[in-house]
């Protein structure tokens, strides 16, 4: 929550101290499945949710005890774990403009009970709200290679098991198992959410399900919850500080090839560029190119692939930055500047989760470092910030120039390539100047 001073300050605890990511290997992309992938990037759909740090994940556990407990085949054990990591991905991507459609949002929100007052255009602006965010969750989930199983339960999150008024649907005439368990998941995660003590939680776990049972959630899962919730594993996973690593083992697929790991990340790009509001396709365009600096300037093949990788994820931490900020047309503020600032530390504490990611999450946390010292978030200087980053750094000025904004035409190659010389020195070491200027020619660029 960017807002919120203490989750500011958990953030920034990270030390900036690079040997603290260092990586053996960098002879390539790791070998991840995609379950490992987007255990770790879930924590950026929890700063789009403004949700306490790992939400995307407590579902994820609670739907996966769940369907265990109601002894489901294991490809809807599977999909339940997807759709709980997942339920709120359209957040992501969906623009709010009024800050009410946001809270109403919260599964346990007093809206429910207020949805029965028919004809308030309010409640058609939240409802809208609901829609919009559930069918963009369900077609991200699509594009990352999910079935359509876990996109149904995305698109069903908020349906209710005795009837969501406002959309004129209810679980019970829409959602099948995995649906109606993700829905559940996350009602009963956003309810223990506010109580700070998980004993508390504990005790209180079984009256909190059985309120909800026929009403918010149907009365089996009820069952299947409750009998999962008075066992020591359940609790003792959701207040687990390495729940992940735990979660990263349950996808029982192959490991991701490393193109399709390139592409799953792209589609996790096209998001962040969504909300951003830049043109379509900005971060590929960034990663290609970043790709191609790499290569230019001598980089292995298995480097290169992580420079695009990074790449790729360098701007996800602007999911955690309000959407006013990211698309306001006018100077920022000192004050938004700061939050806006936050965003390479947010990625870098978000993708070092992920096994063989040190590096890259490294080279993200300095994406916006500069040589002379000037850069954030740590001032660093010299060849203290690296190479990787000044590359991705130098692709992304000269992608960013040459496209068109609303308030500027786009900049041409040749402008563009000048302004960067221009950088060199202060932004940049002047050394990758040649191989940036390889790489533009040899992508036709100039
Ligand atoms: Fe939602
Ligand atoms: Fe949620
Ligand atoms: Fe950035």
């Amino acid at each position: 929550m960017p807002s919120d001073p203490q989750y500011l300050e958990t953030v920034r605890a990270g030390s900036l101290d690079g040997a603290l990511y260092l990586e053996d290997d960098l002879s390539g992309l790791p070998a991840l499945t995609r379950g490992a992938v987007l255990t770790a990037l879930s924590r950026a759909f929890d700063l789009a949710e403004n949700r306490r740090p790992g939400h995307a994940q407590r579902v994820a556990h609670i739907a996966l005890s769940v369907a265990q407990e109601l002894h489901l085949p294991s490809r809807q054990v599977e999909e339940a774990f997807f759709g709980g990591l997942l339920h709120d991905v359209g957040m992501a991507s969906t623009i709010f403009t009024d800050p009410d459609q946001v809270s109403s949002l919260r599964p346990m929100s007093p809206y429910g009970a207020d949805a029965e007052r028919d004809g308030n255009t309010t409640h058609t602006h939240i409802a809208e709200a609901v829609a919009t965010h559930c069918i963009a969750g369900a077609r991200t989930a699509r594009k990352l290679g999910l079935s359509e199983g876990v996109a149904a339960a995305i698109e069903q999150h908020h349906d209710r098991w005795s009837g969501f008024h406002l959309v004129q649907q209810t679980g019970r005439e829409r959602g099948g198992w995995v649906s109606r368990i993700v829905a559940a998941s996350d009602r009963l995660e956003s309810m223990i959410d506010h109580d700070v003590s998980p004993l508390l939680v504990r005790r209180r776990g079984p009256e909190l399900i059985s309120e909800m049972s026929g009403i918010e959630i149907d009365p089996r899962i009820a069952e299947a919850m409750d009998r999962a919730a008075r066992q020591d594993e359940f609790w003792l996973g959701l207040y687990d500080n390495e729940m992940h690593v735990q979660l990263m083992m349950v996808d029982s697929s192959d490991a991701l090839p490393p193109g399709d790991l390139i592409d799953m990340l792209g589609v996790v790009s096209d998001v962040v560029d969504d909300r951003g509001n830049r043109p379509r396709g900005h971060g590929r365009r960034v990663a290609d190119l970043s790709r191609v600096i790499a290569r230019e300037h001598g980089m292995s093949e298995g480097r290169t692939a992580l420079v695009e990788a990074a790449a790729l994820l360098q701007d996800l931490g602007t999911l955690g930055v309000p959407v006013s900020l990211m698309r306001k047309p006018d100077i920022l503020t000192v004050d938004e500047m700061a939050a806006m600032q936050m965003h390479p530390t947010y990625a870098r504490d978000i993708v070092s989760e992920l096994p063989g990611f040190g590096a890259v999450a490294w080279w993200i946390g300095c994406h916006h470092e500069r040589i002379d010292g000037k850069g954030y978030p740590g001032m660093l200087e010299e060849e203290e910030v690296p190479v990787e980053a000044q590359i991705i750094g130098m692709a992304e000025v000269f992608i960013a120039l040459t496209s068109e904004r609303s308030y500027r035409p786009a900049m041409t190659a040749e402008d563009a390539m000048e302004v960067i010389r221009g950088l060199g020195s202060t932004r940049f070491d002047h050394r990758l100047l040649p191989g940036f200027e390889m790489a533009l020619a040899s992508l036709d660029l100039v």
